[in-house]
């Protein structure tokens, strides 16, 4: 692997559903982005940083935030 930049080590998308936090932010909650768009359904690691995101309207994360604890 080649060394990454601390950029692309945010998370701000869903990988499995080809998303990214911007456009699931489109809707009312995460209830609502999942069932249009199927996000967090297969691999469930966005599953956290979505429901964040729905919380403080950031649209990306440090791999690590420590406010993903009271999301997983
Ligand atoms: S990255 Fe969202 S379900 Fe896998």
């Amino acid at each position: 692997m080649s060394e990454s930049t601390p950029d692309e080590e945010q998370v701000n998308r869903c990988e499995c559903a080809g998303k990214t936090f911007e456009q699931l932010k489109a809707y009312e909650n995460f209830e609502a982005a999942q069932a249009a768009t199927r996000c967090g359904v297969e691999c469930g690691g966005c599953v956290p940083y979505i429901k964040l995101m729905f919380a403080c309207g950031e649209t990306a994360f440090d791999i690590d935030d420590p406010r993903l604890a009271e999301y997983e």
